[in-house]
C-alpha cells in the first residue's frame, strides 16, 4: 500500500510542489518595512480602533492582523491618494487616519500588522450556514455569480499580493464592503473584479456569506 501511495501520488505531488516554487518565484517582493517603526504608530495612533496587535475586536473595524504586507500597504495608499488625486477608497474615518504617513512609514506599518498572530471572528447564523457556504465555494450560476473561493481560496486564506484573505474577518465588516462594492462607492477593486460579483447578490446572499466567511478557517 505504501509502495502503490509512493508510486502513484508522488509524481503528482513533485508536480505541485514545483508548480508552487516557480509561482513563488515569480511573486513580487513584498514590500519591506521595519515592523518596529510600524509597531510605534499602530501602539499609539491605530490601537484606538484596531488594537495593538491588529485584532480589533469593534466589527465595524476590519481585524488586520496576518493580512498580506501586499494588500494592507495597497489599501493604505489608496485610503490616501496619490499625485494630488483624490482617495481611490472613500471612508471619512480612515482618509484623515492615514493622510499623515508617507509610503515608507505605510510599509513599516504593513511590515507589523502582517506579521501578527490572527484571532479570527466565528459564525453566528445557522439559518443561513449552508446558503452561505454555497455561495462561497460554488457561486450562483444561473445568477452569474462565481465562487469566491476560485480567488479567495477554499479557506479564504487570499493568495498574496493580489486576493487579500476573508476567512475569519467580522461579518459587519464583509457586508458593508459587499454593499460598497455593489453601489460602486467602493472602486479600488482592480478589474472591478468585486464590483462584479457584488452586482449579483442579493442583501440576503451578502448577509448569509458574510456569516459564513466569520466562521471560515
Ligand atoms: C477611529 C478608528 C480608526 C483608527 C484610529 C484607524 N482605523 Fe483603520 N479602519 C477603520 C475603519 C472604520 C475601517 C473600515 C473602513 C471602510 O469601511 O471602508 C478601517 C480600515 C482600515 C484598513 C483596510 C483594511 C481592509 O481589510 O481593507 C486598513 C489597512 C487600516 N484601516 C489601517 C489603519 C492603520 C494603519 C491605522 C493607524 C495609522 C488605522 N487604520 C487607524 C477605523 C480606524
Ligand atoms: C475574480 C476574483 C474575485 C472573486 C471571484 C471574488 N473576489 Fe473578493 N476580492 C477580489 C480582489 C482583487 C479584492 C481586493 C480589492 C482591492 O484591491 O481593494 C477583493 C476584496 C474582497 C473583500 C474586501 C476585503 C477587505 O478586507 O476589505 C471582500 C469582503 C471580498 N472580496 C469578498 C468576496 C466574496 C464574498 C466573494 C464571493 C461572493 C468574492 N469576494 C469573490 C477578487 C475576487
Amino acid at each position: 500500500m505504501k509502495h502503490l501511495f509512493t508510486a502513484l501520488l508522488l509524481p503528482v505531488f513533485s508536480i505541485l510542489f514545483s508548480a508552487a516554487v516557480q509561482a513563488e518565484g515569480h511573486a513580487p517582493a513584498p514590500p519591506a518595512g521595519d515592523p518596529a517603526k510600524g509597531q510605534a504608530i499602530v501602539s499609539t495612533v491605530c490601537v484606538a480602533c484596531h488594537n495593538a496587535d491588529g485584532n480589533s475586536t469593534i466589527p465595524t473595524n476590519p481585524k488586520l492582523a496576518g493580512q498580506h504586507a501586499e494588500y494592507l500597504l495597497k489599501q493604505m495608499k489608496n485610503f490616501k491618494g496619490q499625485n494630488g488625486n483624490p482617495p481611490e477608497r472613500s471612508n471619512p474615518i480612515m482618509n484623515g487616519m492615514i493622510a499623515a504617513y508617507s509610503e515608507d512609514q505605510m510599509r513599516d506599518l504593513a511590515a507589523f500588522l502582517s506579521v501578527q498572530k490572527y484571532r479570527p471572528d466565528v459564525a453566528k447564523n445557522p439559518d443561513t450556514i449552508n446558503l452561505g457556504q454555497k455561495i462561497y465555494r460554488g457561486g450562483n450560476a444561473a445568477k452569474g455569480l462565481p465562487a469566491c473561493a476560485g480567488c479567495h481560496g477554499p479557506a479564504g486564506a487570499g493568495v498574496p499580493a493580489q486576493f487579500p484573505r476573508i476567512a475569519g474577518q467580522f461579518s459587519e465588516y464583509v457586508e458593508t464592503q459587499l454593499k460598497s462594492f455593489r453601489a460602486g462607492e467602493r472602486a479600488n477593486d482592480p478589474n472591478k473584479m468585486m464590483r462584479m460579483v457584488a452586482d449579483k447578490m442579493s442583501d440576503n446572499d451578502i448577509k448569509a456569506v458574510a456569516d459564513y466567511i466569520a466562521g471560515l478557517r
